[in-house]
């Protein structure tokens, strides 16, 4: 079973342009709680480096493009995330990493709740130890 789980956004754009609406239990398959976004991340710059114990996440590349890893301790798959019309999946015990950043790269993310630093796992050693 592959890793990545994109969700294909629909779009409600028309001849002004293009408009595309989340909402959560929809969309997106939680409650969301938080929405956070990168930006002006240089290219020779990676992010993430972490997993989550409970937090669900979906991440959307809406300007630019960028790489993201996603290894749930035994299986690693990159995905190139470009588009805007899709969401990526961040599931939780899911270590993952932002990559090759373009200077126009927005990327927005829904959460399922709440900022707390002790719901994250930054130490790669112990995210494998969750998984024994
Ligand atoms: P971090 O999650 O480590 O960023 P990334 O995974 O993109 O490398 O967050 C960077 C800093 O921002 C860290 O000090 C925690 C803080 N932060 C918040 O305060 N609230 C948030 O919602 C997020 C995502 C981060």
């Amino acid at each position: 079973m592959s890793l990545v789980h994109i969700i294909d956004l629909p779009m409600l754009g028309d001849d002004r342009g293009q408009l595309v609406a989340i909402e959560g239990n929809k969309q997106v398959p939680f409650d969301i709680k938080r929405v956070y976004y990168i930006y002006g991340t240089g290219s020779s710059v990676s992010r993430g480096f972490h997993a989550h114990k409970e937090l669900e996440q979906m991440a959307v590349c809406v300007s630019g493009s960028c790489e993201m890893i996603l290894d749930d301790g035994k299986y690693k798959e990159t995905v190139y995330m470009n588009s805007p019309k899709q969401g990526v999946m961040v599931p939780s015990l899911v270590w993952h990493e932002m990559h090759d950043f373009s200077d126009d790269c927005v990327l927005l993310v829904f959460a399922s709740d709440h900022y707390d630093e002790a719901d994250y796992i930054r130490n790669y050693q112990e995210f494998l130890t969750y998984h024994k």
